[in-house]
């Protein structure tokens, strides 16, 4: 996807996996120095691990305290995380809107902390968040709190209620038998977003589908992100169909 994209508009550069072990991480800066190097993802599980190796780190990378893109600058390499805003990207290329709005948000992990951060910052009205783990949601409403204190958050309520969108942040549905909330849940949702995209449709956007509801899955992440990485590294805008088809054809690939 990046490289095809990098094609695109004449930019000298490839993408290339780097299997890296975790003790070299501290030494890896210095050979991408060496190398010419001047931008990369960072995937699990050194997304956090990389932190301490970088100049700066990105409001939202701080935030979510973990970055999956850096690039090389004159004040050293920086860190950003491009998972929450390539999720509300794709949002909006969706017309689906977050002003004022109320969002339901299934899991409290990595992902959910990324897209909880961009949406609050897209200022919706109400958060409410359910999580298997009501810890982890309570934290995160905490860690929410003090950077949105406007912002209305609950964590697993007693009952439910209508919600503009629904968000599903965990993994459930990969198996493409489970579903990440009740049934009659689905009804009282206007929109519903699933980041798996592996199915294209989980059980849930199936539900989604068959009530006419707005729906999307996750390939939009997984391409905005990357989108959002591009435009980082070459401050030029994302040629996204041809990326959307090259994504879309792995995909079918790795079927
Ligand atoms: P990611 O980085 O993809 O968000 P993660 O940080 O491991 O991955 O978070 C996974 C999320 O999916 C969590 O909210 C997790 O719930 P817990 O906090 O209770 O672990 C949720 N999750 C994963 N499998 C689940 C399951 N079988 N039932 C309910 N929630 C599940």
């Amino acid at each position: 996807m990046q490289t095809s994209a990098f094609q695109q508009i004449n930019h000298n550069s490839v993408y290339l996996p780097f299997p890296v072990q975790e003790n070299q991480l501290s030494n890896l800066l210095e050979s991408f120095d060496l190398l010419g190097v001047q931008g990369f993802n960072v995937t699990v599980p050194y997304k956090e691990k990389i932190i301490p190796f970088l100049s700066d780190v990105s409001d939202e990378a701080a935030f979510v305290g973990a970055v999956n893109t850096v690039k090389k600058t004159p004040e050293g390499w920086i860190g950003y995380c491009t998972d929450g805003s390539g999720f509300v990207r794709g949002l909006s290329e969706r017309n689906i809107e977050l002003r004022s709005k109320c969002v339901l948000m299934i899991g409290a992990g990595g992902a959910a902390k990324a897209i909880a951060f961009s949406i609050a910052n897209n200022e919706i009205a109400k958060l409410v968040i359910v999580n298997r783990t009501a810890s982890k949601a309570t934290a995160l409403k905490s860690k929410l709190n003090k950077s949105f204190p406007k912002l209305q958050i609950v964590v697993n309520p007693n009952s439910t209620e209508d919600y503009d969108l629904l968000i599903n942040t965990t993994t459930i549905g990969m198996d493409g038998i489970s579903l990440s909330v009740p049934e009659n849940q689905v009804n009282h949702c206007k929109a519903i977003v699933d980041i798996i995209y592996n199915p294209p449709q989980t059980p849930l956007l199936k539900l989604a589908n068959e009530q006419g509801l707005v729906w999307a899955n996750g390939i939009d992440m997984l391409l905005y992100q990357g989108a959002e990485a591009f435009e980082i590294w070459t401050n030029k805008k994302a040629p996204i169909e041809v990326m959307r088809k090259c994504l879309e054809k792995s995909l079918a690939f790795a079927k």
